[in-house]
């Protein structure tokens, strides 16, 4: 699988996504389909909405396609840079924001789940 690419699936397991790169995938999560971004990182899985904490818009300019710039990721509609160690928002419009975080785990089926905190 290339590292930057769309999937659309509930049935996710690790050998499914890339060893490194950043994925968008539509998971459900609290009973809703997500747009979510994945950070893949060998046995480390990083996991946000797909959703811009300045207007909401996605991260990816096209499904699956992001901007990044070192080691941070850059919002294509005005620019705000999140750092992919944490999603933090060092520069732009909503700098000192973060990515909201999305909890990843393997379920004993081997399939992963994805949980976000009801805000
Ligand atoms: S919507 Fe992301 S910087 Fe404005």
């Amino acid at each position: 699988m290339p590292q930057d690419q769309s999937v659309s699936a509930s049935l996710i397991r690790r050998s499914d996504l890339p060893d490194a790169g950043i994925v968008s995938l539509m998971v459900p999560i609290n009973g809703e389909m997500t747009a979510i971004i994945v950070q893949c990182d060998g046995a480390t899985l990083r996991a946000w909405l797909n959703a811009c904490p300045h207007e909401g818009r996605r991260m990816d300019y096209v499904p699956g396609k992001f901007l990044i710039d070192k080691q941070n990721l850059v919002c294509a509609a005005h620019g705000a840079s999140f750092r992919l160690a944490d999603g933090f928002c060092t520069s732009g419009p909503c700098r000192g924001e973060s990515l909201r975080p999305v909890s990843v785990w393997q379920a004993e089926s081997g399939e992963l789940r994805f949980g976000c905190a009801e805000s």
